[in-house]
């Protein structure tokens, strides 16, 4: 795992948009797993940059998101869907039919998931995963004790997931407990993977990923079986390492070649 720990959240989703872009760049059929959330609207709030005045080009990517609520239809203002489209979708020439995510309205769930699955294969896999992670360790939403082979399904939210997210919505009734969410299985195949994690309420969370036992209960915890896993957080998400010194110490050293 390459941890970097960086002064705040914008110099943090700077280097995740190098990271991304640089991905595009050696790749430009690239296939990325995205995620929704506050965590990354830095990091797509920099990719539009890139692709206005770079010329970072989508033209041929294609994108599978993690995660969509149950019931919710893609124009609902708190679908994912709603939300990729106004967080970036709209602002890069990504193509529409390249844009997957998952269909909060599948009649047969099941089957929509295999589906779903079967068309990250058939796009050749995912590159590169963007994660964020939940303040009980979730990414996605593999909630703990999922299983850490587990594939797109349904699962149900935890309480805590609930509180969390409730934010986004005016009305609590209308908050899905459930969810499609890849599975970590799913996200462990994917080549590159950048987990971004901001603030003191993900402190625990990614102590936990990061030097805790590998185990169900800490869902993010699998990523220390991935061989290009990267852990950007700001400060106050670094304050339960407790080898954030080395972490930062190996980031100062990095060769200019490795640098991102
Ligand atoms: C979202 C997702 C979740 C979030 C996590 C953190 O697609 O898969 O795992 O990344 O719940 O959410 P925020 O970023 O809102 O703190």
């Amino acid at each position: 795992m390459e941890v970097i720990i960086l002064s705040d959240p914008e110099a943090v989703s700077r280097v995740a948009a190098r990271i991304v872009a640089k991905c595009i760049r050696e790749k430009p059929h690239a296939v990325l797993g995205l995620a929704t959330g506050s965590t990354p609207v830095g990091l797509y709030r920099e990719l539009v940059r890139l692709h206005r005045q770079d010329g970072l080009d989508f033209s041929r990517v294609t994108t599978f998101n993690l995660d969509e609520y149950v019931g919710l239809p893609p124009d609902h203002p708190q679908s994912y869907h709603s939300f990729m489209r106004s967080q970036l979708f709209e602002h890069i020439n990504l193509r529409p039919d390249r844009a997957h995510v998952p269909d909060g309205l599948a009649q047969d769930i099941p089957q929509f998931c295999a589906d779903y699955e079967a068309a990250i294969a058939d796009a050749g896999g995912i590159d590169l995963q963007v994660l964020g992670i939940g303040s009980d360790g979730h990414i996605g939403f593999n909630e703990p004790s999922s299983s850490l082979a587990s594939r797109t399904r349904i699962k149900t939210l935890t309480p805590q997931t609930l509180r969390d997210n409730a934010r986004f919505f005016d009305d609590p009734s209308e908050q899905p407990h459930h969810v499609i969410t890849m599975g970590i299985g799913s996200i462990m195949d994917s080549r590159q993977v950048l987990l971004l994690a901001f603030g003191e309420g993900k402190a625990d969370a990614v102590a936990g990923a990061v030097e805790g036992p590998v185990g169900a209960m800490m869902p993010a915890s699998a990523l220390q079986f991935h061989p290009r896993a990267h852990i950007l957080i700001d400060e106050p998400a670094s304050t339960k390492l407790t080898r954030a010194a080395y972490y930062r110490w190996v980031y100062e050293q990095k060769p200019a070649w490795q640098r991102h």
